[in-house]
């Protein structure tokens, strides 16, 4: 039985599939990177002992990347799809139309953060759905559980990852097939530069292991319990008054664009 994760060369994907291959799948990456890929492979078959396929593939392009994905899976038994490649903008926080290249922007986005979930889905679903069994984790973001300022379109594509895999694990619970949205806050990766590591911001290899113990337990889970706990308390004050405020955008707007001027002379 295999299990495909896509964007796993670094941050949390690549923790999952270190993960998942540790308790005993074999492995099918994808990411934009051949060498990395190939670097990974070898880790995950050194560590784990399981056998590991990589399949380069840049998310950002639209239909047309699909059918050498499918041709790649074709003929493997897949029980797991761990969905969790996706991008922010560069600069990461900014308002709508400050951002630079918007037109590349959004189409990148929606399908690296939206369209590849959807065809990946479409690809490997069918034989789940013949075998009555199979696990899918579609990796959404906390930014996807209310409106963050500054990350509008970011933000909107996690939404949609959210309501589409409840939606989904509606339709297919039945047929014995789970779908799991993980809507982390800060993990430690290329995309959060790296930060460092303490009570409120996990380790992507720690995320990945918490995460994966709820499986079977939640069908939404912020990952882990810090994260848990994180999300309840801006649930409790963030409240949709507060955050639809003027003087909370104002607020946010000059604090991130602050951010951006010392991120800039650094
Ligand atoms: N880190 C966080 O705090 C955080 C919080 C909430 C949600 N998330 C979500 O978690 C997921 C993983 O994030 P991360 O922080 O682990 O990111 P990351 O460290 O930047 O890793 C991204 C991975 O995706 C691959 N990738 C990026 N763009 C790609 C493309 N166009 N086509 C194919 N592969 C691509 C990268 O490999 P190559 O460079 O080789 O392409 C890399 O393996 C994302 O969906 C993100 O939205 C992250």
């Amino acid at each position: 039985m295999k299990l495909i994760v896509t964007g796993a060369t670094d941050g949390i994907g690549k923790s999952y599939a270190h993960e998942l291959a540790k308790r005993g799948f074999n492995v099918v990456i994808l990411s934009r990177t051949l060498e990395k890929l190939q670097k990974v492979a070898e880790e995950i078959e050194q560590r784990s002992g399981r056998k590991v396929k990589i399949i380069q593939a840049d998310f950002t392009g639209g239909a047309e990347i699909y059918p050498k994905i499918e041709e790649g899976l074709k003929d493997l038994d897949i029980g797991i799809l761990v969905n969790n490649v996706g991008m922010a903008s560069q600069e990461r926080q900014q308002r709508f139309l400050d951002t630079r290249n918007l037109d590349k922007v959004i189409e990148d986005m929606l399908n690296c953060n939206v369209q590849s979930m959807l065809q990946m889905i479409r690809i490997v679903l069918p034989r789940m759905e013949e075998r009555k069994k199979g696990l899918i984790i579609n990796i959404a973001s906390e930014a996807g559980t209310r409106p963050y300022p500054q990350v509008s379109l970011y933000c909107a594509t996690k939404v949609f990852m959210d309501f589409f895999s409840r939606s989904l694990n509606l339709d297919y619970i039945c047929n014995g097939i789970d779908v799991q949205c993980v809507m982390p806050l800060m993990v430690s990766t290329n995309m959060t530069k790296n930060l460092r590591t303490n009570l409120l911001v996990k380790s992507a290899d720690d995320f990945a292991r918490e995460a994966l113990n709820t499986v079977g337990l939640t069908n939404r889970t912020s990952g882990c319990l810090s994260h848990s706990i994180q999300s309840y308390l801006i649930d409790l004050f963030l409240t949709e008054y507060v955050m639809n405020s003027k003087i909370t955008a104002w607020i946010a707007t000059f604090t991130f664009q602050t951010l951006m001027k010392h991120r800039k002379l650094d």
